[in-house]
């Protein structure tokens, strides 16, 4: 099972496209979306937090302590934050687990589950940079909402399409999202 939280940073068509994605699969979710992230959906997509909270086999509020998972002893696989806030890296990255997302990354940290963390953020301040680099040392993998451009995109759903298909790589779940550099060189 994979948890995925939602927060307040631009691109929450990257959330969501990513929740669609695992559901194609079939794939078990549970779902946190931050206060900021439900109004961020509403300014920057045309989907209703409602429609989203349908993506996944389970929803909880971030602030809903009483989450199964917000206690160690429960188990989930890997979680997901995309997008990811500063203010909420800031908080991982200092030990303020004050709501159920930074708990979550708390759990994987501790653990030893894997943790992802998506910023959208540009450009960083040295506050953001330090922070980043707590979270990596503390073992999250930083994946920034940064598409390539050699597969030539052309849409939005291209860009998109490779931060997703960059997220799946590294859960290990096969897909074709990106156009990978060079593939057809690879001979059988
Ligand atoms: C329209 C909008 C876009 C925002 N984009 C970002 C962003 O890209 N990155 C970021 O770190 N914060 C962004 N913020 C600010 C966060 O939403 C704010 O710091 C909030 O406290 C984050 O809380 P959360 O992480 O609990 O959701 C944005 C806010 C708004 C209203």
């Amino acid at each position: 099972m994979i948890f995925i939280c939602m927060t307040g940073a631009s691109g929450a068509i990257y959330g969501i496209k990513l929740l669609k994605f695992l559901r194609s699969r079939d794939i078990e979710v549970a779902l946190c979306i931050s206060e900021n992230a439900k109004k961020i959906i509403g300014i920057e997509t045309s989907y209703s937090v409602e429609e989203i909270k349908k993506l996944s086999n389970y929803y909880y509020e971030n602030d809903d302590f009483s989450c199964p998972f917000s206690s160690g002893s429960n188990l989930f696989d890997e979680a997901v934050i995309i997008p990811s806030s500063m203010k909420t890296i800031g908080s991982i990255a200092n030990g303020i687990y004050s709501n159920l997302t930074t708990r979550i990354a708390h759990i994987c940290l501790k653990e030893g589950r894997k943790l992802l963390l998506v910023p959208r953020e540009t450009p960083l301040s040295l506050i953001d940079l330090k922070n980043l680099l707590i979270v990596k040392e503390a073992g999250a993998v930083v994946l920034p909402a940064s598409p390539g451009f050699y597969g030539r995109l052309e849409s939005i759903d291209d860009l998109v399409n490779f931060i997703v298909g960059k997220i799946l790589d590294q859960l290990r779940i096969e897909n074709n999202l990106i156009k990978r550099w060079n593939s057809e060189r690879f001979v059988e």
